[in-house]
């Protein structure tokens, strides 16, 4: 590898450490939020999750849905809990108490050191709600709905920067799915009044719910289309799986990720092209990770249930290192991923588990990110790299090492994160440090197992855990390491004093 100072890509945005948290299985019921928990506070969060949210440094997190705003009444969740109804929520087939609403949610945010991103239901409804919640949530008074808000005592307003324009709305499973003509349409008005009400927000239209979509690409053209200078983000959403325990093979996703990230900056700058726009749009990666470990137990789930435990992914160290190069590719193209959430935060595909009255733990994927996230800041270099590769089932030509360095200018330290992908053997690294003459090794972190599959669970929480064990050192301006078999690695430097 080689490590230049000025071969930049751009500075990481923080916002590409950011989480999503639904109204989804056990997520917020039992994850977030347990009064009568040994740790709740007095709003009923609980403080065990609150701190490890906060250990793994999330700058945004994405709420309510996800499929669930599809079919979400925001009403609903504000004012006296007591008068709040039960619904239906059609996206799960799960009973709502809605005992958490936005009110509930922003506050939580402050206490985990995040910023909420706010999703607008437009699958059911409309321009009218997502303006009037903006109102509410926005405003700061004078008006019907922003003195509702101080009635339900939020004097101050919530003051929320970044807005989903729906969710997924290309997916026939979405609550109210359209075409990307009547989404387009739908998004602008909503757009307009949104930012009629509130100039200063930032708005994310829908793209599509995956690469694999039929519609995939043309959807983006049409939206974005109709969208282009009212909007500042598209999303991207990705979720990969082991479904055939090929290995190989699902450690080569990230080669999919990055041109699903390619092919959606190319339609966005055709778009400008098109319009003759002075404008850059960015992306919103607002879902991805590995999703697939509990589908089969979901299907036995009893319907019309609260907080039942779904989508309860138990995830090995192979998903954590999927993760890890998958934030890896989101750093590749730092210049125009602004915006990335890992779906989820909690219980429900997340990095964080609990037992409802129990513990909490973290699954193996929590490393990766938290390493990314703490380490992972100031500007991301190109990583000029020469590695052996192998050929899987779907994909050539996968690099053995998958890599990126971070440059904290102000901190004058360098951070490397490095995936060994080969399940054999441990991969012979070395990198010219360049620019870096004068940094030497603060820590090597291995993260790795000798069985792939390993996993964490409430009664061995510490399974797969992260040890500064690893043997990376500067000779001369060569770092050099040993990177061990199927190892995520953080090689961190920091300029001699
Ligand atoms: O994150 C789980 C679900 O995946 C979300 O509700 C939806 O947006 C996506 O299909």
């Amino acid at each position: 590898m080689i490590v230049e100072k000025d071969f930049r890509i751009s500075d990481i945005d923080p916002r590409v450490y950011g989480s999503f948290v639904e109204h989804l299985g056990r997520a917020i019921y039992g994850g977030v939020y347990e009064p009568g928990h040994p740790t709740a506070d007095e709003h009923g969060f609980r403080g065990d999750v609150m701190s490890l949210v906060r250990e793994m440094n999330v700058s945004v997190i994405r709420y309510p849905g996800g499929n669930f705003v599809s079919g979400y009444n925001w009403e609903d969740g504000v004012g006296p809990k007591e008068l709040r109804p039960r619904r239906l929520d059609l996206a799960w087939r799960t009973v709502e108490p809605n005992e958490v609403g936005v009110n509930e949610f922003a506050h939580w945010t402050k206490k985990v050191g995040s910023e909420l991103m706010m999703a607008v239901n437009l699958g059911t409804r409309g321009a009218d709600a997502a303006r009037n919640l903006v109102e509410y949530c926005n405003h700061p008074g004078g008006s019907y709905y922003s003195d509702l808000r101080k009635q339900h005592g939020y004097g101050q307003p919530h003051g929320i920067k970044l807005w989903c324009l729906g969710n997924e709305m290309d997916g026939p499973w979405q609550i109210g799915a359209k075409t990307a003509y009547e989404y387009g349409r739908e998004a602008l008005e909503a757009a307009k009044v949104m930012k009629w009400v509130d100039p200063s927000i930032e708005l994310v239209a829908c793209g599509s719910s995956s690469r694999a979509m039929p519609t995939f690409a043309e959807w983006e053209a049409t939206i974005l289309d109709l969208t282009y200078e009212h909007v500042e983000y598209v999303s991207l959403h990705t979720y990969y799986g082991n479904r055939d325990n090929d290995t190989p093979n699902f450690l080569a996703r990230t080669l999919d990720m990055d041109q699903f990230i390619n092919s959606v900056i190319s339609i966005c700058d055709y778009i400008k092209a098109k319009k003759r726009s002075s404008k850059t749009l960015h992306l919103s990666f607002d879902e991805w990770n590995v999703w697939y470990h509990s589908n089969e137990a979901d299907k036995q789930v009893e319907p019309w249930t609260v907080a039942p435990p779904l989508l309860e992914d138990v995830y090995n160290l192979e998903d954590a290192l999927l993760v890890g190069s998958m934030l890896i590719s989101l750093l590749r193209r730092a210049d125009r991923v602004k915006i990335a959430c890992l779906a989820q935060l909690v219980n429900v595909i997340a990095p964080i588990m609990t037992q409802t009255g129990g513990s909490a733990w973290r699954q193996p994927t929590f490393y990766p990110f938290m390493h990314a996230s703490t380490y992972g800041r100031g500007a991301a270099l190109l990583p000029i790299i020469k590695s052996d590769k192998y050929d899987s089932k779907d994909f050539t030509d996968v690099p053995y090492l998958d890599a990126i360095a971070v440059f904290n200018e102000e901190q004058e330290e360098l951070t490397i994160f490095a995936v060994n992908r080969n399940l054999e053997g441990g991969l012979e690294f070395s990198a010219d440090l360049r620019g870096f003459k004068d940094y030497s090794v603060v820590e090597h972190i291995v993260l790795t197992h000798d069985d792939v599959k390993a996993v964490n669970t409430a009664d061995n929480p510490n399974n797969v855990v992260p040890a500064a064990n690893g043997n990376a050192e500067v000779v001369d301006g060569k770092l050099s390491a040993l990177l061990s078999k199927q190892s995520w690695n953080v090689i961190r430097l920091a300029r001699k004093v």
